[in-house]
């Protein structure tokens, strides 16, 4: 790459991407606080200190909260040099014109956002592969292209109005997955398996599951009473699911009837009866 990148926000976005970056092309890191102890090297205090020399056209990449974003933006917006830089923000939910105060300073502005969910440390290695979107002007979008494209993104690009759904969804396939794991794992433990044993028999569960899903394609890969109609089963569940759990139960097997529904391998009058069940539920 000729150009360099300078990551401001060290949480978990920052730190994956700084470490899946080519070797030399890391000019700097920063935020708010000192003391990331694995970037504490390259660690400068605040937008000033980080900023300060940046030679032009570097990508400064802001990956810090949403919310944020605002605050960041008009802090940067001011500081001598801003003008001739690439600034680009991480946020999915959000569109360039978050960074318009940068914009109005000269710098082109845009968006690196990556498809993938980040643990607090040792990210790097699951850039590779992911989807991502890259948003900017023509200069700015090269340059992106060019980082994704060495990281081993696909990039795609998105209109405006696809941005939340694109979000929501990301939300759903990632987030909702966590929390699914998580009703599960509470379900076995009020039923009185330990608690080691029930964080764990999930995980091969679940894994098997994106195994099929991406083998055979979502509808192929369901299992379960639903799509197979099996009403019995379901009221045997509620039987004895109360509480969170039970409406954890009820709102996700309704969602579940849906993908059975479009898979075409459940019986309509078997769905009716599904969806009839899990609607009377108080
Ligand atoms: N995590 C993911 O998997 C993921 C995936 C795709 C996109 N993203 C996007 O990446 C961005 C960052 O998310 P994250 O998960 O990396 O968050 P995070 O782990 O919470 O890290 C955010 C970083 O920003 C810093 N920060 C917070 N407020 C700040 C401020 N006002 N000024 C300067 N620095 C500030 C935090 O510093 P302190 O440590 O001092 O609080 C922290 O280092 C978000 O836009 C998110 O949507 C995240």
């Amino acid at each position: 790459m000729n150009f360099q990148v300078a990551i401001y926000g060290m949480g978990r976005f920052g730190r994956a991407l700084a470490g899946a970056l080519p070797a030399g092309s890391l000019a700097r890191t920063g935020g708010r606080r000192d003391g990331v102890a694995a970037w504490k090297d390259l660690y400068r205090r605040g937008p000033e200190a980080f900023l300060k020399d940046l030679p032009g056209g570097t990508l400064v990449v802001l990956s810090v909260p949403d919310d944020a974003l605002e605050t960041v933006a008009n802090e940067f917006a001011t500081l001598p040099g801003a003008g001739s830089l690439f600034f680009v923000h991480t946020s999915g939910v959000r569109g360039p014109e978050v960074l318009e105060p940068i914009a109005d300073a000269g710098a082109q502005t845009g968006v690196l956002h990556l498809l993938q969910s980040f643990p607090p440390d040792g990210g790097a290695g699951l850039i590779r592969g992911c989807y991502g979107v890259v948003e900017g002007g023509p200069e700015l979008r090269a340059c992106l292209s060019e980082l994704a494209a060495g990281l081993g993104v696909i990039t795609i690009e998105l209109t405006d109005a696809q941005r939340v759904p694109y979000h929501a969804a990301a939300v759903l396939a990632s987030n909702a997955l966590v929390a699914m794991l998580d009703a599960g794992r509470e379900m076995l433990e009020s039923a009185g398996l330990p608690a080691e044993q029930a964080g764990k028999m999930l995980l091969p569960l679940a894994r098997g599951t994106l195994h099929n899903v991406e083998k055979l394609g979502l509808h192929e890969a369901l299992t379960g009473p639903v799509v197979r109609g099996d009403v019995g089963t379901i009221r045997r569940h509620l039987g004895v699911l109360a509480g969170d759990a039970r409406r954890t139960y009820v709102a996700m097997m309704l969602a579940v009837a849906d993908t059975a529904e479009r898979s075409g391998r459940t019986p309509p009058n078997k769905l009716n009866e599904i969806r009839a069940l899990l609607r009377e539920q108080p």
